[in-house]
């Protein structure tokens, strides 16, 4: 069921946000060569909590089968991973690495989500330029966030701009609404036809994520049942926002 927030729900959904948008400020700082993803992750708890949001990734189940519960605060994929990296004290991060980190935090009721693609000192044009890319498939979307357009035009935008700039969005994993619950209707994929899909209403809020990746689409899922990466072992990343739909220009309440 896709939900329109009250006035008073969208001030709770402004408040969590809020948390995740200094949550990533803080967080970045500590992105850097020899820090395990397990301790990475660590500290992404305790900033998270510090600010007073509950990590709501910590014991979420995806409701599948002989899938386990998810247990840390953060994704954390790094390279070839796509998303849905499990925090490994074996997995320490390096020089020219793109870390993407993904979360979401729980106040009041209300969830935020937001993800970034953080680079680790001098990487490789390609993934920087891939890296720039993604996030700019994420602003070419939300030009269609608005009263008048629908959810299809989002995910028109994205594919669109995405293939223009020769790389592949991911199809198996998708944007969606998010407030009470962390997943909401509706679902936002990266690809799709313009015009189609339910009409964007104000009071909505969004969670609009371009998962991007080098080279082909394809992708596997590790045996833990989580990790997301690329079939060919090419980069990808990964850019998230919630946003508010309002009468005009969405508000994006994961960015400071
Ligand atoms: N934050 C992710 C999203 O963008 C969900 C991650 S699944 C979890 O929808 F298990 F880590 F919570
Ligand atoms: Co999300």
């Amino acid at each position: 069921m896709v939900t329109i927030k009250s006035k008073k729900e969208i001030e709770l959904m402004k408040d969590v946000c809020k948390i995740v948008a200094e949550f990533y400020e803080q967080l970045e700082k500590e992105v850097k060569p020899g820090i395990s993803t397990y301790d990475l992750d660590k500290k992404a708890e305790k900033i998270m909590r510090n600010l007073g949001g509950v990590p709501a990734q910590i014991g979420y189940d995806c409701g599948i089968e002989g899938i386990p519960v998810y247990k840390h605060a953060t994704c954390i994929s790094v390279n070839d991973e796509v998303i849905h990296g499990i925090p490994s004290k074996g997995k320490i991060i390096k020089e020219g690495d793109i870390v993407s980190v993904d979360t979401v935090a729980l106040k009041n009721g209300f969830n935020g989500d937001a993800a970034r693609t953080f680079i680790v000192g001098n990487t490789s044009k390609d993934a920087k330029r891939l890296v720039d890319v993604t996030k700019n498939a994420f602003f070419e979307g939300i030009k269609y966030a608005r009263p008048g357009f629908r959810i299809g035009d989002i995910s028109h935008a994205i594919g669109e701009y995405v293939k223009s700039q020769g790389y592949s969005v991911v199809r198996e994993f998708q944007g969606h609404g998010i407030g009470k619950d962390m997943h909401e209707d509706p679902g936002i994929p990266n690809y799709g036809k313009a015009g189609k899909g339910i009409r964007i209403e104000p009071g909505m809020t969004l969670a609009v994520e371009p998962m991007v990746i080098q080279g082909k689409p394809n992708i596997l899922e590790l045996d833990d049942g989580w990790t997301i990466i690329t079939e060919d072992g090419s980069l990808a990343a990964h850019y998230e926002n919630t946003i508010l739909i309002t009468e005009n220009e969405p508000k994006i309440l994961t960015i400071k």
